[in-house]
């Protein structure tokens, strides 16, 4: 399988995807330098699964594992874990040149890596991501983030690991509606960047929900694509907002259906059919609206809009980031494959509400 590189101004980095991987995980830390102890982040369903495999790998390279374990869930991607998780470096003594691993999905990724940025104004960091959504999108790019009382990834920082390690095979005890979250991340880099992977995802879909080259394949491609996303604009100035798309619709499902009622994944996959679908009202993209649907169905994604009021969708909209006076900025598809950010005036994006949901 393959080696990504991600080319930054200060610090470049390879993802390598591989099945198997995990048992590697020792001598690809030690080929990058690293040695002495590796504090292991994960929580009890990951490490239960694959604790041991990473443990027996560090060991087997010379390293000595030291397993910090939270619970398992959103709700402890929180400065209080994060807290908890620097009193047992400070009491371990953990140094300045003793690594992160960071093993689970993106709630594990994105908290281990602000811990790294942060401990010791910054230590080595590995990503070793487990979920689909992990592996295809949080785990490469550097954003690290914990969760604050009044939003999510308000505390945070950009902060690129040393490497990431991507093994497909554990994919396999991934439960299928998380598969299906990671999934719409998959679909969204299509949409954005590359209509030719778009198709392959289109001939492909009865196939990407299981294990096998095709989402092998499918993991590579968007991985590559966000390399290339974030390779140009690191800290989001302007082209990496692309990697939005869907995301001001989704983020305002998330919030007025209440967080945990749906995966960000599956918000995701709601709010870009939405977003398509305004692109084809503005005259931007017909074609788009319907593509995706019909690959989102043919992957058993679904994608109808919980019903919400239009005026209590736009607010919640209006309290995400990307408000600019009376009009709100989207992702918006030009073609497949092309996306532009555009400003919207408020009572346009109204009557597009009230013309969706009521469809
Ligand atoms: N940093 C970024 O750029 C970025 C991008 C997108 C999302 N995120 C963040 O990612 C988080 C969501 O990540 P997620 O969807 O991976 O959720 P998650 O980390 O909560 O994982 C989902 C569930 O799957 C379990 N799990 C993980 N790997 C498994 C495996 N191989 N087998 C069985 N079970 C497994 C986890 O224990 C958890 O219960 C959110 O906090 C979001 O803000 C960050």
């Amino acid at each position: 399988m393959g080696t990504i590189r991600v080319e930054l101004k200060e610090r470049s980095y390879d993802i390598h995807v591989d099945r198997g991987i995990l048992k590697d995980v020792g001598r690809l830390v030690r080929d990058l330098g690293l040695k002495g102890r590796a504090a292991v982040i994960t929580n009890p369903t990951v490490g239960g699964l694959y604790g041991g495999a990473v443990a027996d790998s560090l060991a087997s390279a010379g390293l000595s594992p030291f397993f910090i374990t939270v619970p398992d869930g959103e709700e402890y991607k929180s400065i209080e874990e994060a807290s908890k998780i620097y009193d047992a470096l400070i009491s371990e003594r953990f140094e300045r040149s003793s690594p992160i691993i960071a093993l689970g999905g993106g709630v594990i990724g994105d908290m281990a890596g602000f811990v790294a940025a942060t401990y010791l104004r910054g230590v080595p960091y590995i990503q070793v991501p487990t979920t689909l959504l992990s592996q295809v999108d949080s785990s490469v790019g550097g954003k690290t983030a914990v969760n604050h009382p009044k939003g999510k990834n308000l505390i945070g920082a950009f902060y690129q690991p040393r490497a990431v390690f991507i093994d497909p095979d554990v994919l396999k005890t991934l439960p299928e509606r998380e598969v299906k979250a990671g999934l719409a991340e998959v679909v969204k880099y299509g949409v954005i960047w590359d209509p030719d992977f778009f198709y392959y995802l289109e001939e492909n879909a009865s196939k990407l929900i299981k294990p096998g080259p095709e989402i092998e394949r499918a993991i590579e491609a968007s991985c590559r694509i966000k390399a290339e996303v974030v390779g140009l604009d690191e800290k989001e100035e302007g082209l990496r907002s692309i990697l939005n798309f869907g995301h001001t619709f989704g983020h305002a499902i998330e919030a007025l259906a209440g967080y945990g009622a749906y995966r960000h994944g599956e918000a995701v996959a709601i709010g870009m059919c939405m977003a398509a679908r305004l692109s084809g009202r503005l005259g931007l993209c017909r074609e788009c609206g319907p593509r995706l649907e019909g690959l989102l169905k043919a992957l058993g994604i679904p994608f109808s809009p919980p019903a919400m009021p239009p005026a209590d969708f736009l607010e919640a909209m209006r309290l995400d980031k990307k408000v600019v006076g009376k009009r709100i900025r989207f992702v918006l598809a030009i073609e497949l494959g092309k996306v532009v950010l555009q400003e919207v005036q408020e009572e346009d994006i109204l009557g597009f509400l009230e013309s969706y949901t009521r469809a």
